[in-house]
C-alpha cells in the first residue's frame, strides 16, 4: 500500500521550518517556540548528529507536533528515520536506490527535484509529492508552473531561497502545497537560545498567509 501523501495530511500552516540543531537539549524549547508562533510541522535535518535524536525527543514529548527528517541522503538514512518513527522524510535530491526505497517507504517522502526529468522520475515511481530544491536556483515559481502544466497530479514543496517576503506569494500557486526553509530558525538565534525571536519569526510567517 502506498504511503499517505504529506500534501493530504493537512499538518497545519503550510510552512515547514528546516532545522539544523547541534544540541539535542534545544529540541523541545525550539519546537515549543515554533508551535507558539503557529508552526506545528517541522523538518529536523541529518546535517548534524543531533538531528535524529532531536526529532525523537519532540516525537516523544510533543505528540501534537508533526516531525519529519530532512537531508536524507541514503537508503540507510531513510531506514534510520522510519525506525525512529518520524512522520515524513525529505531528501535534497534522489539517487536511483533512494528513489526505489522511498517508493516502498511506509511514511511520506518528499524527494528533491530540480528539473522536469527529476519530477517525471518521481512520478514514475509513484512519488506524487516532491520537494523543489534549491527552489530559487532551479527556477522557483515559473518551474513549479511548468511542472504543473505537464504533470498536474504532482504537488510541490519548494525550499531553498524561500524567505519571509516570498513564502505567501509562492504558496498562492495551486500546485504548491507547502514551502520550507531555514529563515524561521536562524543558526544565530538557535545558538543564542533566543526562543522568543524564533516565535516572532514563526508568527510573522504564519500571519503573512492571512
Ligand atoms: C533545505 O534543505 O530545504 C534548505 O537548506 C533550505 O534552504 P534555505 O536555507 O535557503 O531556506
Amino acid at each position: 500500500m502506498p504511503a499517505p501523501r504529506l500534501s493530504e495530511m493537512a499538518p497545519g500552516v503550510p510552512i515547514i521550518p528546516v532545522i539544523v540543531v547541534d544540541d539535542v537539549a534545544d529540541a523541545l524549547p525550539l519546537a515549543d517556540a515554533l508551535a507558539e508562533g503557529g508552526l506545528t510541522c517541522l523538518e529536523l535535518t541529518l546535517r548534524t548528529p543531533a538531528g535524529l535524536p532531536a526529532a525523537q525527543a519532540i516525537l516523544a514529548e510533543r505528540p501534537h507536533i508533526t516531525v519529519g527528517i530532512g537531508t536524507v541522503l541514503s537508503v540507510d538514512d531513510l531506514n534510520r528515520c522510519v525506525d525512529a518513527g518520524v512522520a515524513f522524510t525529505v531528501s535534497p535530491g534522489l539517487t536511483d536506490p533512494l528513489r526505489e526505497a522511498v517508493a516502498r517507504s511506509p511514511i511520506p517522502h518528499l524527494g528533491g527535484c530540480q528539473t522536469i526529468s527529476d519530477a517525471m522520475a518521481c512520478r514514475e515511481a509513484g512519488l506524487l509529492d516532491i520537494k523543489l530544491f534549491p527552489a530559487a536556483l532551479a527556477g522557483g515559481v515559473p518551474l513549479a508552473r511548468a511542472i504543473g502544466s505537464v504533470m498536474p497530479d504532482l504537488r510541490i514543496c519548494p525550499t531553498g531561497g524561500i524567505t519571509a517576503d516570498t513564502a505567501a506569494q509562492t504558496l498562492a500557486e495551486p500546485n504548491i502545497f507547502a514551502v520550507g526553509g531555514t529563515w524561521i530558525t536562524p543558526k544565530t538565534a538557535i545558538a543564542a537560545r533566543d526562543w522568543p525571536a524564533i516565535t516572532r519569526l514563526a508568527r510573522a510567517a504564519t500571519e503573512s498567509l492571512t
